[in-house]
């Protein structure tokens, strides 16, 4: 079974060949940071002038890459939402059109459900059920991932995603963007006790998560300390955040066969380090994607695309986009 995946649905703009049995034959991708850097965050009509200019070529280039033509895939896959709703419908149109001219089925992916499934691209024995932190820059969510289209929400965050908070801290500290990789590389320098800062919903009952004091805090703070100091203190706060919440939902989750983390912040060593020591101290197996498969990619769409098609989960050529869509 040969998947082609499309991805658009931020400011990443990718597309992937990947097979049932997990090999990666071509994954390509375009990042737009330097359009996007003088604003110091993603410009959504910017975003979908790029995706535009950028798409076409890239699947061309995966084809290329794997030596396969568009009429010996099986399937196409595309982000169908959510995300910047322009973004979302250059890929999920031209994902439609490749099908159509293929005479092949087409398959609408949930963004989440391609983080979500994304793990088991590269780790054939993780199986169902297992618990998720899916940690991203519009998402902060903890899943009991049962199935294929099965999800069940333990908890989500009640005001930013870990991912934003990331993003806002490198901003105000001047860091650059993207802000994530930023942030981690000035905490490595810092001292992560300089600056007293709040846990959001730590040690509350229900596993939900907060940023949004957390974030203010920085932004009171950042006149008073160092940049390295601030981050490193930053940092260490949401690793106890995300370490309290996601223990907690551990202790709902029975039957769940390993902790695994996805999404772009999962691509953070210290998010990593931590949860794979909780994992530990609760005889799981801890599971975290390559670096490269945790931020946006078309893989992990292909690989979503994958998993449906195989569950006979196919999608008309009028699916709309959505913007909002929780799994
Ligand atoms: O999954 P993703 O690429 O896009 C969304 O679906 O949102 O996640 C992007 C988010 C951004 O907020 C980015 O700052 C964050 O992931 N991120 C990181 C790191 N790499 C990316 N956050 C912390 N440490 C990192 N190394
Ligand atoms: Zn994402």
């Amino acid at each position: 079974m040969l998947i082609l995946g499309l991805e658009s649905s931020c400011d990443e703009t990718a597309a992937a060949l990947v097979t049932g049995d997990r090999q990666v034959l071509a994954h390509r991708l375009a990042g737009q940071e330097a359009a996007h850097r003088p604003y110091g965050g993603v410009v959504p009509e910017i975003a979908a002038r790029a995706h535009v200019e950028a798409l076409e070529p890239l699947v061309a280039g995966a084809l290329a890459d794997a030596g396969v033509a568009l009429a010996e895939v099986d399937a196409v896959a595309a982000t169908a939402g959510p995300g910047l709703i322009g973004g979302v419908m250059v890929g999920l149109v031209t994902g439609k059109a490749l099908a159509h001219a293929a005479g092949k089925p087409f398959v609408a992916v949930n963004h989440l459900e391609g983080h979500a499934l994304s793990p088991r691209l590269t780790e054939p024995d993780l199986h169902f059920p297992y618990l998720l932190l899916l940690v991203s820059g519009g998402h902060c969510q903890l899943l009991l991932v049962e199935g294929v289209g099965a999800y069940r929400r333990l908890a989500t965050t009640i005001d930013d995603a870990a991912g934003e908070a990331f993003d806002k801290t490198a901003k105000v500290l001047k860091l650059g963007f993207p802000g994530g990789p930023a942030v981690e590389r000035a905490a490595a320098l810092g001292d992560p006790r300089a600056v007293p800062l709040p846990r959001p919903l730590k040690g509350s009952k229900e596993p939900h998560f907060s940023f949004a004091g957390l974030k203010a805090a920085v932004m009171r703070a950042a006149p008073d300390h160092a940049a390295a100091d601030l981050a490193a203190s930053f940092q260490a706060a949401v690793v106890d955040c995300l370490l309290d919440r996601t223990e907690r939902a551990l202790q709902r989750s029975h039957g769940a066969t390993a902790l695994v983390v996805a999404g772009g912040v999962a691509a953070n060593g210290a998010v990593r380090a931590a949860l794979q020591a909780l994992a530990a101290r609760h005889g799981l197996p801890f599971i975290a994607p390559p670096l490269w498969l945790c931020t946006d990619n078309a893989a992990m769409i292909a690989w979503a695309g994958a998993e449906r098609f195989a569950a006979g989960l196919t999608d008309p050529l009028d699916t709309p986009a959505r913007p909002r869509w929780p799994l």
